[in-house]
């Protein structure tokens, strides 16, 4: 079929009209043939400087979205967080120390070791303990063996293990802890610094349900479990250093004085990276942080933004040492900026006109802001981006900041806000005040996000199975060869959900 007959338009037709589109506003046509099988398809993506992701999603440097359980849980799965610059002591000053503890508890997980581990006290009783673990079973963890400390708490000194064989569930759930757990003289333990493959070897050799390990003092430090020794492999793809410890990023902004500390702090405790994170970018303050962080980290991922047009991405290209960038001004869901200062770009747009001007550059462009549905996610990765930034879509997960709350008709939400909003009060804690361009509200909650992203990742799947395409290398060559066809969506785009 020649070219001028086939379906709908090029991204280059559709693009050039001068018209801003957001993701609702088109669709990618059905145009190929499916030939492959979802096992095909990799959606491996190369940031720079040797971070790969396979799943093409970063968690937004937002404090209602990112914390160290999010960015943990987004590492295992494939994806990356940010670790945002927002924390708060209780005098409302902003935290350097909260951020480095954030990125330290991601870098110390290791798949496999519980950092904290659900213990028992030997007072208890075996009911109260089965009463612990229904608890947990509600949150989808099935625990059936539990460390006994002294206090009860999970670094407190080590005093036994109560295993699966030690109790009954229904019969004789009155005897003590004390009683039926083994006590520590017949207990395996190891003692720290012990790595993941020596605790499996001690695990496998003797064999263990659970290896207990405890540091000088006896007191608890980690546990590992047959069972999360098995659960590892469910993680083939996670996102991980040279060192095997999951990756992860945090936020500065353009300040000097906070951010040079932030960042010697933040490398130190071994981030793989670092966002300068101003909605503004295309800027001088932004220059200079860039070319500081490019000087005097140059191994480390930099990621700079946010811009929307093609003149502030060649600003941002011909820097040189820029990894990737944010591709969004103005659209994201708690947005004020289109209407605070009127001037922003509309999503989709933004994204095909600067990733198709940096097309050849090694810059990578992240698609930030809007992307509600994984629909919009494959659109945004079909115009050009490498990886797309979720704040919205990322909010109110069982991992993630805030409290559950029930909206006014009884379903289960949490808080979601913009960092330009007053409720995250960046400007206040910097004694200066101005027109909030971020808003505040409230998104149903999402569970957890190990139930969660597999979801995204499958609707990811099935699109590129649709679009016959193995990678999102086949899908930008298919964009910029016109091959990937587009057409405008008039009337309702998401059809009768939008109508609930
Ligand atoms: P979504 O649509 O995923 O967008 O919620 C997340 C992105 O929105 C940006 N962001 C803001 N933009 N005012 C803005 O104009 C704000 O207060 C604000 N907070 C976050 C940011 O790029 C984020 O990744």
């Amino acid at each position: 079929m020649e070219r001028s007959e086939l379906s709908g338009l090029s991204a280059e037709e559709f693009f050039r009209r001068g018209e801003g589109y957001g993701y609702d506003n088109f669709t990618t046509l059905d145009t190929f043939k499916t030939e492959i099988n979802n096992e095909d398809i990799f959606l491996k993506t190369d940031l720079g400087k040797g971070v790969i992701l396979y799943l093409p999603i970063i968690g937004s440097p937002m404090d209602s979205v990112v914390n160290a359980r999010v960015a943990i849980v987004l590492a295992l799965h494939g994806g990356i967080a940010v670790i945002h610059y927002n924390h708060k002591k209780s005098n409302n000053e902003q935290d350097i120390d909260a951020q480095i503890a954030e990125i330290d508890r991601v870098k110390r997980y290791q798949s496999g070791f519980i950092e904290k581990p659900i213990t028992v006290s030997p007072e208890m009783n075996i009911a109260q303990v089965l009463a612990l673990a229904e608890g947990y079973l509600e949150q989808g963890m099935s625990i059936t063996n539990f460390p006994v400390t002294e206090n009860g708490k999970s670094n407190g000194k080590l005093l036994g293990l109560l295993r699966r064989q030690d109790y009954f569930r229904g019969s004789r759930v009155e005897s003590k802890v004390s009683e039926r757990m083994l006590p520590l003289r017949e207990l395996k333990v190891a003692t720290e610094p012990v790595n993941l493959e020596q605790a499996v070897d001690i695990i496998w050799n003797q064999r263990l349900n659970a290896l207990p390990i405890v540091n000088n003092s006896g007191n608890l430090v980690y546990l590992v479990t047959r069972s999360d020794i098995e659960k590892r492999e469910r993680y083939p793809l996670a996102t991980l250093d040279s060192n095997n410890r999951l990756r992860v990023l945090f936020a500065v902004n353009t300040r000097p004085n906070e951010s040079y500390e932030r960042l010697e702090r933040g490398f130190a405790a071994g981030a793989d990276g670092v966002v300068v994170d101003v909605s503004q970018g295309y800027d001088k303050h932004e220059e200079a942080m860039l070319k500081y962080i490019v000087k005097k980290y140059p191994e480390k991922l930099l990621i700079g933004g946010n811009i929307s047009t093609k003149e502030a991405a060649a600003f941002l290209a011909g820097l040189g040492g820029v990894d990737a960038y944010r591709n969004g001004q103005g659209p994201g869901s708690s947005c004020l900026t289109e209407k605070v200062i009127g001037a922003s770009r509309a999503a989709a747009t933004g994204v095909y006109d600067c990733a198709k001007a940096l097309r050849g550059s090694s810059l990578k462009t992240i698609a930030d802001g809007s992307l509600a549905w994984t629909g919009s996610i494959f659109k945004a990765l079909s115009l050009g981006a490498h990886a797309c930034m979720l704040g919205n879509m990322l909010a109110a997960t069982e991992e993630g900041p805030g409290e559950i709350k029930f909206n006014k008709y009884g379903d289960p939400v949490k808080d979601y806000w913009g960092m330009g909003s007053e409720r995250a009060g960046v400007g206040a804690r910097r004694n200066y005040s101005r027109m909030p361009e971020g808003g505040e509200k409230q998104v149903p909650f999402k569970g957890s996000l190990h139930t969660y992203l597999p979801k995204i990742k499958s609707a990811l799947i099935h699109a590129f199975e649709v679009k016959n395409m193995r990678s999102i290398e086949e899908l930008h060559e298919a964009t910029y060869s016109n091959k990937l066809r587009f057409e405008r969506f008039m009337g309702t785009p998401n059809g009768s959900l939008a109508e609930l």
